[in-house]
């Protein structure tokens, strides 16, 4: 049978051309460390290291040095080391209802050490409702954090509103951008987004296991580095170095990722392409009016979310990830019925994102998730579109 993937708001599949030679490239011959080694071969690894931060601060349009692009193992990762080092007991932060548990579990832990947290209010189709946001604020409100595009139904946050906002009232604003980094255009600089997670597997299209956070240069002296250690510059000290991008990068790096990485960055017209996301958003919009069609009044199968898909980049409201509820039909059945008899590969439940799934309507029983890249097909998506019919017929 053959494959269909349907869950590349999980991950992307296939990665970008190149990616897995360069991984194979660096461990298959000499897998050298950086920042240790006084030999060339570390270094031209080092060079390569600079030139993905490099690409990384031209990708976003961030405005301080390419020092400041920080490398961790994720979002989930970056968005951790943000809050736990930007907040301190006393502050207030402000998120939206759509968030995943990538922002909202760090946000819980710290309320337990004093940090309080309002949700702004999304609608039924996971839009913010930026204009309620002023009566949340306080005098110690900190911080907005907030995700870019929804990992649950693709609604994509209106992020140049929400940093005048944030910039009006003085706060600070940091976006996870898990759904939409190298998908949807970031101006950092423009949208005064103080510090930027993002995921290196997802629209990126590299490894899994490589991410980062970029960070704006007046923030640094007042973040606390969540991980101390070695960063093989100025070891005569135990202290954890002021500098950047030492002082948030300790132990040996993903350097297999990160070259990785550097090879997907490097493709030509890949990153933010306005084809590709004309594609996904073709390939959306047929999934979509396929499911109406063949159930207009959703009894069966209802599509959660916007349903509208302008096809430019800059009109994006949505990234190409779409949410179904089977009201009549367990969902877990189906997601194992479309893998198992029909080879669909999806994500099935609540993606890690209660509170989005609350704003939705769709908790606790969440959704079957489906997730498009540049390269599925609109065969595979009439595909998909049979299998749904078939499955919901026979309930
Ligand atoms: N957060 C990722 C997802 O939604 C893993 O599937």
């Amino acid at each position: 049978m053959k494959k269909i993937y349907l869950d590349q708001a999980s991950t992307s599949c296939p990665k970008a051309p190149g990616v897995a030679d360069a991984v194979f490239h660096y461990l298959s011959g000499h897998a050298v460390n950086i920042n240790r080694g006084s030999y060339d071969t570390a270094f031209s690894v080092e060079e390569q290291i600079f030139d993905t931060r490099e690409q990384l601060k031209q990708l976003f349009h961030f405005p301080d040095k390419s020092r400041n692009v920080i490398f961790t193992a994720n979002v989930t990762a970056s968005l951790n080391i943000l809050l736990k080092g930007l907040l301190r007991p006393g502050d207030h932060v402000l998120v939206s209802s759509m968030e995943h548990n990538a922002v909202m579990r760090p946000l819980v832990q710290l309320e337990k050490t004093g940090i309080s947290f309002d949700r702004i209010p999304c609608d039924s189709a996971g839009n913010m409702l930026l204009e309620q946001a002023e009566n949340l604020l306080r005098p110690e409100t900190r911080l907005l954090v907030c995700l870019h595009g929804s990992n649950v139904c693709g609604t994509v946050m209106p992020i140049k509103a929400i940093g005048e906002f944030c910039h009006k009232h003085g706060i600070l604003f940091v976006l996870d951008t898990a759904q939409t980094a190298g998908v949807l255009p970031i101006d950092m600089e423009a949208c005064h987004i103080d510090a930027l997670a993002f995921t290196g597997h997802k629209g990126l299209r590299g490894p899994q296991g490589i991410g980062g956070f970029l960070i704006r240069e007046a923030l640094v002296s007042d973040m606390v580095p969540l991980l101390s250690g070695g960063t093989g510059s100025i070891s005569h000290t135990e202290e954890i170095p002021d500098f950047m991008p030492d002082r948030f990068e300790p132990g040996t790096p993903n350097i297999p990722g990160i070259l990785g990485l550097h090879a997907a960055l490097s493709c030509p017209g890949l990153m933010c392409s306005q084809e590709n996301f004309r594609h996904e958003m073709k390939l959306t919009e047929h999934f979509i009016r396929g499911i109406r069609s063949m159930d207009p009044l959703g009894k069966h199968l209802r599509i959660i979310g916007r349903t509208d898909c302008p096809d430019t980049l800059e009109a994006a409201v949505r990234c190409a990830v779409v949410s179904v509820l089977t009201p009549e039909i367990d969902m877990a059945d189906a997601a194992f019925q479309m893998d198992n008899t029909y080879g669909i590969m999806t994500r099935v439940g609540l993606h890690c994102a209660p509170s989005a799934h609350k704003t939705l309507g769709t908790y606790p029983q969440g959704t079957i998730r489906f997730s498009f890249g540049p390269e599925n097909t609109i065969e595979e998506i009439n595909t998909t579109l049979k299998a749904l019919e078939e499955i919901a017929g026979s309930c």
